[in-house]
Order: structure tokens, then C-alpha cells, then sequence
């Protein structure tokens, strides 16, 4: 088993990071000074030393891996503040560079590396973080990006609740991130390696409700005809994401809070009670005062829930963050799609402005679908389309059919964009069909068709109509 010594001035922190180390199959050992850390140093050799760059800045750090710099050297993984990236990695032989605040996957990634070659290679500072993988760590944490104060008090909110068994109640407006933030609170857990189930309370029928949640024995009811584990056992050991809360059924919630409080739940047609071990994380975009008061909510599972609240800020109230969503947002897309497609400032300027009532959700559409419409790598203002802007029908821009052009929205259905590239050619060609089915590349007899099934034989219906879809009246 690596051994792995972690040399931290905050506890916390330590903590935290032994819980990880022991998660990848480590054992630990903390010292929160360079005097402490020699002396652990002399009891067990480690694999791999976990160190806070504040302690190591002065000679007595360099002297530290001085002590040991022979054959058996353990890996020095420094774990740099987000500030202090240009830290003479290369004078303490540090193999990897893990930047403050901790990420998980990082330092899981380093520890399970060093777990498959277990000891020291001085020549693997190639493996240390890029000074742009540097830059980008101030702007995220986990899976969630943001770098406003609002999301840092968040990632520091979830630093904090995620190594304890507390039940934490997320509230926030659709689309700001509450499933990510419950995501992110099992990834930072001691819980990482087992389940993670997300149940939408508001989209299973009462009747099932019970029976998805605890599961049921063979001929309990109806249709029964198996015995079925619920997400209690499914999500055992791990998280259980209880997403829209006010929407379970008042029933269900009494028998929730009796589980919460003892921990212990019976299948539908059982009363074996079974051991409870899961972590429950809990959301709603309702003001849970509101949902308690009009009865949506029990009181009392309220309180049991609220152990930990967490608010996910709306994205009109941290602006600082539109900019680094898009670039994340860009960025995969780019990844996916094998592109280098980047924003124009007038684009910048136009997102920075718009004031998101869908959220990151509605951000990241926005991005998608400018994403597809781009006509080139630029992606300029022109090409957004907002949330809130409905779909516009399939049009022939007035005078489009005299000049040839035909602007078509997104979300436009292939039959509507179909019809009204036909309508727009007849109109072009002045009716004459033989004419129009040439240009359109499909044969005369196809035209008729397409023509009768729009209910439009005569050319003088098809002016009217062309007409109409080209100035938008009804
Ligand atoms: N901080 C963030 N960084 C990166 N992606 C984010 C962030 N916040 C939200 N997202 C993305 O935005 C989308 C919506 O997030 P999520 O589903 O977690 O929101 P929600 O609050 O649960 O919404 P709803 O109440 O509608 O269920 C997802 O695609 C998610 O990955
Ligand atoms: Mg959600």
C-alpha cells in the first residue's frame, strides 16, 4: 500500500486530502510543520509527499527533499496556491504541480499515477499542470466554472459540507447548477467511488413513488412480480440526489423523515427494516419557507433537510461569470466538434448584457446553438439566439425572393423550411412550375405533389400565400 505523508499547515485541508489519499488505497500521515514532517519522515518513508509550497518556499523545504534525494526518493507533489504558479517547481523536484483549492480529480489522478509506478522519477516534471491549466484553476472548482464572489463562497460552502454526512437542501432558480453542485458534493466526498443517483421527486406517479424510493418484495402488490430494489439500496454506500423535494407526495415525506431519522427504511411489503447508508443531498427552485407554508413541504423534513443550506446564485447576479461559462461552454463544444471556433467581442458584449433568466442552462444553449449556425470560426453577435426569443417560423425575408436570399430560424422543422423554399422558387420564377422544379432539383411530378398536399394547386393561391410568409401576415 503507497504510503502517502501530507505536509499541511491547514487542518482542514489535511484532512480533506488524507480522506482522498486513503480513497485511492493510501495510507496517510499528516504534519503540519517541516519539524513534524522530518520526524514522520524518520517513523515510515512515504511514496509520495503532499506539500503546502508556503512550507517549502524556504531552504529547510528544498532541505526536506534534500534529506531523501537519493534513488528512494519519494514523488513531491506540490500543491501550489492559485497565485504562486511560477514557483520553482524544478528546485524541489516536484513530479506533479496541484493547485489550491484542492481538485479532487487532480490530486486522484497524481495519487493513482504514483499507485501504478510507486516510486520516485525526477524526470516527470512534463507531467506538471500547464501555466494555461494553471490559469484556468481559479476559475472553476470540480466540475463548476465561475470565478465571481458568489461562486467562490459556493465552492468554499461545498470544500467544507462535502467530507461530513450532513444533508444538505440546495435552493435556486432553474438552470443555476444545483444538480452540478450535488454532483460536485459526492465527487468531494469520502463517497466518490460509489453511487450517485439523481431522482426527480415531480416526475414519478404517487402509486410508484413508494416503491421506486424503497423498493418492493416479490407480490407486494399488482404487478409485483419480482422483488425490486429501490434508491435507498441502489445509491447505498453513496449520494442520493432528491431533486425537486416539494414535489414528493406529503405521504412520502413522513416516511422519508422517518428514514433520516433512523436511519433505516422497509421495502413495500416487508417489515424487515434495512441499514440506511446513504448521504442525502436534496433540491427545489421553490423558496422553501413558501413551499412549507403552503403545505408543499413538511415542516418538519424541512429542518431535517436544511442541515446545510446551500443557495446556487442566478446568474444575473455574478455577471464575472458569463465569460469563463463561455469559454468552458466554447471550449468543449471546439473539443467535440474538432474546431477552434472562438467569439467576437460584439458577441462578448452582447452575452455580457443579456440578463439570463434561464441561467447557466440558457447560456450554454445559447452557445450550442450559435455554435451550429456559425457560418465561419468567428462566431458573431449576430448568430445568438436568446431563451427567451421564440423560434421564429421559417421566413422569406421581404423582397428575399426578388434578390434570391431565404433567412431560416432555428428550430424551423425540415417540411416548413421544405415548403417555403418551393413557394419562394415559384414566386421567383413567376409560377412556371417546369422552370421551378429544375431549380429545386426534384422532378415536376414531385412539385404537383408537394403543391397539392400544401392545398395550393392554383399558382394565383401559392402568390398569396408566398406572399404571405414573406411579409409574416396571417
Ligand atoms: N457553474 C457551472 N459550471 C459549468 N456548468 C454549469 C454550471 N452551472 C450549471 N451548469 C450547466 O448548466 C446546466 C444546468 O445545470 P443543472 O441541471 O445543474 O441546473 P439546475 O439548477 O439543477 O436546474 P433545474 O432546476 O432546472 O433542474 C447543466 O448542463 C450544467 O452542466
Ligand atoms: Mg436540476
Amino acid at each position: 500500500m503507497p504510503h502517502v505523508l501530507i505536509v499541511e499547515t491547514d487542518a482542514a485541508c489535511a484532512d480533506h486530502l488524507a480522506t482522498l489519499a486513503r480513497f485511492e488505497g493510501c495510507s496517510t500521515a499528516i504534519a503540519s510543520s517541516l519539524e513534524e514532517a522530518r520526524q514522520q519522515l524518520v517513523f515510515r518513508r512515504p511514496d509520495v509527499v503532499l506539500l503546502d509550497p508556503a512550507l517549502s518556499e524556504d531552504s529547510t523545504g528544498e532541505e526536506l527533499v534534500d534529506v531523501n534525494d537519493d534513488n528512494s526518493s519519494p514523488e513531491i507533489i506540490l500543491m501550489n496556491a492559485p497565485f504562486s504558479i511560477e514557483s520553482p517547481v524544478g528546485t524541489v523536484a516536484a513530479a506533479e504541480h496541484l493547485l489550491k483549492p484542492i481538485d479532487v480529480q487532480m490530486v486522484r489522478h497524481a495519487l493513482s499515477r504514483i499507485g501504478r509506478t510507486p516510486l520516485a522519477h525526477h524526470d516527470t516534471c512534463a507531467d506538471v499542470i500547464s501555466l494555461k491549466d494553471a490559469g484556468q484553476g481559479k476559475n472553476r472548482y470540480g466540475r463548476l466554472w465561475g470565478r465571481s464572489a458568489p461562486m467562490q463562497r459556493v465552492f468554499e460552502q461545498i470544500r467544507r459540507v462535502a467530507p461530513t454526512s450532513a444533508t444538505v437542501l440546495i435552493v435556486g432558480e432553474s438552470g443555476t447548477g444545483k444538480e452540478l453542485v450535488a454532483q460536485t458534493i459526492h465527487d468531494m466526498s469520502r463517497r466518490a467511488g460509489q453511487p450517485f443517483l439523481a431522482v426527480n421527486c415531480g416526475a414519478i406517479s404517487a402509486q410508484l413513488i413508494e416503491s421506486e424510493m424503497f423498493g418492493h418484495e416479490k407480490g407486494s402488490f399488482t404487478g409485483a412480480t419480482r422483488q425490486h430494489k429501490g434508491y435507498f439500496e441502489r445509491s447505498h454506500g453513496g449520494t442520493l440526489f432528491l431533486d425537486e423535494i416539494t414535489e414528493m407526495p406529503a405521504e412520502l415525506q413522513v416516511k422519508l423523515l422517518r428514514v433520516l431519522e433512523t436511519g433505516t427504511f422497509m421495502r413495500v411489503g416487508s417489515d424487515e427494516p434495512l441499514a440506511s447508508d446513504v448521504r442525502i443531498v436534496a433540491a427545489t427552485n421553490r423558496v422553501p419557507r413558501e413551499a412549507v407554508e403552503c403545505g408543499r413541504l413538511r415542516e418538519d423534513l424541512y429542518y431535517r433537510l436544511s442541515v446545510f443550506p446551500l443557495a446556487t446564485p442566478t446568474l444575473r447576479e455574478r455577471p464575472d461569470d458569463v465569460e469563463p461559462l463561455c469559454t468552458h461552454f466554447l471550449d468543449e463544444l471546439n473539443r467535440e466538434g474538432q474546431t477552434s471556433r472562438t467569439l467576437t467581442p460584439g458577441a462578448i458584449a452582447r452575452l455580457n448584457a443579456h440578463a439570463w433568466p434561464g441561467n447557466v442552462r440558457e447560456l450554454r444553449n445559447v452557445l450550442q446553438r450559435a455554435y451550429i449556425m456559425a457560418e465561419s470560426d468567428e462566431i458573431g453577435a449576430e448568430t445568438l439566439r436568446f431563451d427567451d426569443e421564440p423560434a421564429r417560423p421559417a421566413t422569406v425575408q421581404p423582397g428575399g425572393a426578388a434578390d434570391g436570399a431565404m433567412t431560416v430560424s432555428v428550430g424551423t422543422s425540415i417540411a416548413e423550411v421544405e415548403r417555403s423554399l418551393i413557394l419562394a422558387t415559384l414566386e421567383r420564377v413567376d409560377g412556371d412550375k417546369r422552370q421551378a422544379a429544375e431549380m429545386l432539383g426534384i422532378s415536376l411530378k414531385t412539385l404537383y405533389n408537394r403543391l397539392r398536399e400544401y392545398g395550393a394547386a392554383r399558382l394565383d393561391e401559392i402568390r398569396v400565400e408566398s406572399l404571405r410568409s414573406a411579409t409574416g401576415t396571417a
